[in-house]
């Protein structure tokens, strides 16, 4: 074991080579195959950057014609996956409803599941870029007690989620494009992030060569943890919290910087960038627009910008150098669009996807794979003699 480096969240570990997302976190720049974050923002649709991600080239009109309509074919969940969600609690977190659905997409696809077969690797990434937010729309209605719609294949990734979303049957759900851009938007935000928790995760159950849909499961448990995309719903619950403290928000940095147990500054802070978060910049510009025009939301908005403000000038976090991070204001806008709490993570998962994909598709093609398995540093007992239970 002396030649073991121990690296405790692998902050220095490289563990594989990727073309797929550059980042640089002292200049702030994050790129998808090359292309900045910024254009891809302003430019592309999430569709389109789901495509780039996962094939390395943004599509000429044929190809994204085709990855289009793949998708909206295969919106559908088959009826005994719908029966899944009975079984769960009416107050069941969506995350782990999300988890469970996508980890039995493997037994309703057990033909398609050979990670080296490449056209069913197609298929079943069609099959998740188009059912998770089905999925996901559904964990949601079975909550709140509402019926499930059938997807409508004549609308868009992210205006088919929003209808299977706040539809109701009996009604014409009007979509808003304005909410769907700002969406769309949002998820290409989040489409990848290189070799953070959760894609680490795909990649390493993936390098067991268990089936994508197990190991895309296990990336959306990671992404459930609060230091992860769990995040974005911790910001609101803290921004709420200090609302409902007079918008006093001194106490709750005095905890911060006493380092109460569990107690972050959430939405700051982030493993790589140390400078500024470019996703974050992106965000807070778009925020006051989107805010204002669904109503609500201000004053939450306003606290959010003092925290930030203060944040940014206070000798703990500048030291640390903590800055907010893509999280710190994706919350107000969802909850500005009508999302829940709770489903903030999972906008954050549909988000994701095409960067698990892609990136647990890049670890199957690469000749230089092997079983992901970190050593250790062992400091438990040395030998001992096994003592008899009237001797303890
Ligand atoms: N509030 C207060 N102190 C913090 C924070 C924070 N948000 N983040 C880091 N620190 C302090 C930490 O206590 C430590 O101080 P010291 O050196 O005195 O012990 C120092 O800064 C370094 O922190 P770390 O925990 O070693 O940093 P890390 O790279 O291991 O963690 C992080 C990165 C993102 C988990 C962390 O900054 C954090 O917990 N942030 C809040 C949660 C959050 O917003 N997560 C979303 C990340 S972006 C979206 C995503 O990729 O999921």
């Amino acid at each position: 074991t002396g030649l073991i480096t121990l690296d405790p969240g692998f902050v220095n570990t490289g563990a594989c080579r990727s073309d797929i997302t550059y980042i640089d976190g002292d200049a702030g720049i994050l790129r998808y195959r090359g292309y900045p974050i910024e254009e891809l923002a302003k430019n592309s649709t999430f569709v389109e950057t789901s495509y780039l991600l996962m094939y390395g080239e943004l599509p000429n009109q044929q190809q994204l014609a085709t990855f289009t309509d793949q998708i909206q074919r295969h919106t559908m969940l088959h009826e005994d996956l719908k029966k899944f969600f009975d079984g769960f609690p009416k107050d069941a977190h969506p995350m782990p409803v999300l988890s469970s659905a996508v980890s039995a997409l493997s037994t309703f696809y057990q033909s398609a599941l050979d990670p080296f077969d490449e056209p069913n690797v197609d298929l079943s990434s069609v099959r998740l870029l188009a059912k998770v937010p089905t999925i996901a729309a559904y964990a949601y209605k079975n909550s709140i007690g509402q019926p499930f719609l059938y997807p409508d294949n004549n609308l868009g990734l992210v205006e088919n989620f929003l209808r299977l979303t706040f539809g109701l049957p009996a009604e014409n759900y009007e979509i808003d494009p304005d909410v769907a851009k700002a969406l769309d938007m949002l998820l290409i935000l989040h489409a990848d992030h290189e070799q953070n928790c959760s894609t680490s995760t795909v990649r390493m159950v993936g390098s067991a060569q268990a089936n994508l849909f197990a190991s895309i499961s296990a990336g959306i448990n990671a992404l459930f943890g609060p230091l992860h995309g769990g995040a974005n719903a911790a910001v609101l619950t803290m921004l709420e919290g200090i609302r409902d403290n007079e918008g006093n928000a001194d106490e709750f940095v005095k905890k911060v910087k006493n380092k109460e147990p569990g107690v972050r500054l959430m939405g700051f802070g982030h493993r790589v960038y140390k400078n500024y978060d470019p996703r974050a910049a992106i965000v807070r510009d778009t925020a006051r627009g989107i805010i204002e025009k669904l109503g609500g939301g201000d004053e939450m908005l306003d606290i959010a910008m003092k925290l930030e403000e203060y944040a940014l000038h206070d000798d703990y976090f500048v030291e640390r150098k903590l800055y907010p991070n893509v999280d710190f204001y994706t919350g107000l806008i969802y909850q500005a669009m009508g999302f829940p709490t709770e489903m903030f993570t999972v906008l954050f998962a549909i988000g994701r996807l095409p960067g698990w994909i892609a990136h647990w598709r890049e670890m199957i093609d690469d000749p230089d794979t092997r079983i992901g398995r970190p050593r250790q540093v062992y400091t438990g007992p040395t030998e001992r003699s096994y003592v008899s239970m009237d001797q303890r």
